[in-house]
């Protein structure tokens, strides 16, 4: 499908068609923990597409107080579940799935796209490889609610694709400004894309696993997928990341459960 057709499907949009783009719109922010909405519109003077810039580059920094990066935040993921940038995504996907956590988690996964659940439920992380990445994070001895989880891409690609690196890079503005809101003190990257791509790296995941990374500062632990470690795949690769988890506990100061 190309620009004309999609221009010429939102032209016939019917009032239900509109009406059920408004739900998922409201879907996805809920899910992005945004419960209000300011009454105006944000300031004019954006890009092209008439959106507002995520950043002031001027003037102090936005993102020193809690409740302003809490408000930031909250306008960037509603910026994010209007996104038009990638025309395959925005007609492919259900709902953005912007991310989950508290401001200032400690530790934040980043993963690579939204799957099918995702994209139903607009919660990173909720379906089968979900499941096992709780089990990680409790088996590290935190709890899901006290990190941050995100993915490189905010939307489910087709059939489960890669995100491309045009697409990747549509996000990327969303990515930093979220961890720059968030803080997190410390990152890890779940599997070769989200490594590769946060890292703006070309190395295979078995290099990059079970070293310290940076980005802007924060140390990031990169290690496979959970879903790389689902039956059927590479399950007996579990041991190397907990070996991985045990280098970010032990780097995080924490205890290893069970020691
Ligand atoms: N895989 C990912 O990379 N992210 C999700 O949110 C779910 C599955
Ligand atoms: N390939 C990936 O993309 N991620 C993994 O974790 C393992 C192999």
């Amino acid at each position: 499908m190309n620009e004309k057709d999609i221009l010429s499907e939102q032209s016939k949009l019917t009032p239900a068609d509109l009406t059920r783009q408004l739900r998922q719109h409201l879907d996805s922010l809920r899910a992005a923990g945004v419960y209000w909405l300011p009454a105006e519109p944000p300031q004019a003077g954006g890009g092209s597409d008439g959106a507002v810039p995520i950043a002031n580059a001027s003037g102090p920094s936005p993102a020193d107080d809690r409740e302003q990066r809490r408000h930031e935040l909250t306008v960037l993921a509603e910026r994010v579940s209007g996104c038009q940038r990638c025309t395959e995504l925005v007609v492919s996907r259900s709902r953005t799935v912007f991310g989950v956590g508290p401001l200032d988690a400690e530790l934040c996964f980043v993963g690579e796209a939204p799957g099918a659940t995702e994209d139903q439920r607009g919660e990173p992380f909720v379906g089968e490889a979900g499941q096992l990445l709780n089990r990680i994070i409790a088996a590290c001895g935190m709890k899901r609610e006290d990190v941050y989880i995100c993915n490189i891409c905010k939307c489910r690609p087709p059939g489960n694709r890669q995100p491309t690196a045009q697409e990747a890079g549509n996000c990327r503005e969303y990515l930093e400004r979220q961890l720059e809101l968030v803080r997190p003190k410390f990152i890890c990257a779940l599997g070769a894309c989200a490594a590769q791509n946060l890292l703006g790296t070309s190395q295979s995941i078995g290099k990059l696993r079970g070293r310290f990374h940076d980005y802007k500062g924060i140390p990031v632990l990169c290690t496979y997928h959970p879903a790389f470690l689902l039956p059927g795949r590479s399950p007996h690769k579990k041991r190397d990341v907990w070996e991985d988890m045990k280098k970010l506990l032990a780097r995080m100061g924490r205890p290893v459960p069970g020691r």
